[in-house]
């Protein structure tokens, strides 16, 4: 894959922000939806998991990388996460998309304003990475 379709763009955006509908956030209440896009252009996606055992809890992004992975599916052309206000992915889960990831879009949505993306890149917010 070269490089995402527009309808493939709003389609990642639209499954993060489904996805974010199904968060378990009962502790937090911060909902977090996330979406990859693989190298065969299927569609991936996965939202937080806390609970009553505080860590335990997984984030929406490695959720989703684990579902693709699961599936076959080893390389990831794009991620998108959906949350109230356009978060970024924690280290931990820039780490994961690393793993299976090169320098890829990474779209941050505002669930209140899914219009507006702001589109980052992994090398960027994960500079250096360990492999
Ligand atoms: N969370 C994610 O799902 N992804 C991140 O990248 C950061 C944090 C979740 C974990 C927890 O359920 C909630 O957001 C608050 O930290």
């Amino acid at each position: 894959m070269t490089s995402m379709t527009s309808e493939q763009r709003q389609q990642l955006i639209d499954a993060a922000l489904a996805a974010r509908q199904r968060a378990y956030a009962p502790y937090s209440k911060f909902l977090v939806g996330a979406a990859v896009l693989t190298g065969n252009e299927k569609i991936f996606s996965g939202c937080n998991v806390e609970n009553a055992s505080y860590g335990l809890t997984i984030c929406a992004e490695r959720a989703a990388v684990f579902q693709a992975v699961a599936a076959g599916e080893r390389q990831l052309a794009a991620v998108a996460v959906a949350t109230l206000k356009a978060a970024s992915p924690c280290g931990a889960c820039r780490q994961v998309l690393a793993e299976f990831a090169a320098d890829i879009p990474v779209l941050l949505i505002d669930a209140n304003q899914p219009t507006s993306v702001v589109e980052l890149r992994l090398d960027q917010l994960l500079p250096h990475r360990f492999k």
